[in-house]
């Protein structure tokens, strides 16, 4: 199994210095979490997309992560969009790779059991397997002048995450296809491909704005409310 992690999101909505991924949280940053948590795993491979200027510095952290653990890690640089990081990342893995999860590296506190829901889906023969939630909120579909064109069914909607877990020529057939979209199962479920939505879990939130690494840190108990 091998696992791409995607971290060259700059990030602009965390409003700090540096890329998403290098910000810290609790004394380590986001990217050294989320490697973390992806390794607790068992990958076989992982290859982390990052901005191109922060390769090195990338690789070094990551080296003293994965110490002398069997997975192979490799780092290579992202693109303009998520999809072409995934897309970068995907032609790292080597040709032995046929089962593929990606993952936000902005969702770095994502729990080793969300993982395995995944995983298991895979093993018992889905082409896609991701994590998502209920949604708590009523989701509503507007035009461009804001005027509601639909409200589906609460309970038919789910708010998903990552890892996502695919197959992984299907996966590497649906990046072929030139798409973009703001996660890699509807690309695949654009083929035609069922995706089963598991278990997600709070903890792997996306953080996305200061209020979100706030929270991150009260998950880590770093904090106290
Ligand atoms: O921008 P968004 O919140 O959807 O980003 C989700 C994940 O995709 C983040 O971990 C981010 O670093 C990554 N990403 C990327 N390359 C991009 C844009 C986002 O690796 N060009």
């Amino acid at each position: 199994m091998g696992v791409v992690v995607v971290a060259a999101g700059s990030g602009t909505r965390l409003g700090a210095d540096r890329p998403k991924a290098f910000v810290e949280l609790a004394g380590a940053t986001l990217l050294h979490h989320a490697v973390r948590g992806v390794l607790a795993s068992g990958p076989d491979e992982v290859v982390v997309v990052v901005p191109e200027v922060r390769v090195a510095e990338a690789q070094s952290a990551i080296r003293s992560l994965v110490g002398s653990g069997p997975a192979t890690t490799t780092v290579v640089p992202g693109g303009a969009e998520r999809t072409d990081s995934v897309a970068a990342g995907l032609a790292a893995l080597s040709p032995a790779v046929d089962v593929v999860l990606v993952h936000d590296a902005a969702r770095c506190l994502t729990p080793v059991e969300v993982f395995e829901r995944v995983l298991a889906a895979l093993a018992l023969g889905a082409k896609g397997a991701i994590p998502g939630l209920p949604v708590v909120d009523t989701i509503k579909v507007v035009d461009a002048g804001g005027m509601i064109t639909d409200t589906p069914r609460r309970s038919s909607l789910r708010a998903v995450q990552t890892p996502q877990g695919f197959d992984r020529e299907v996966l590497a057939a649906a990046h072929a296809s030139g798409s973009t979209a703001t996660d890699d199962a509807a690309l695949v479920e654009a083929l035609g491909h069922g995706v089963v939505v598991v278990e997600g879990d709070e903890r792997a939130l996306k953080i996305t704005t200061p209020e979100d690494l706030a929270r991150a840190e009260r998950l880590l108990g770093s904090t106290r409310d």
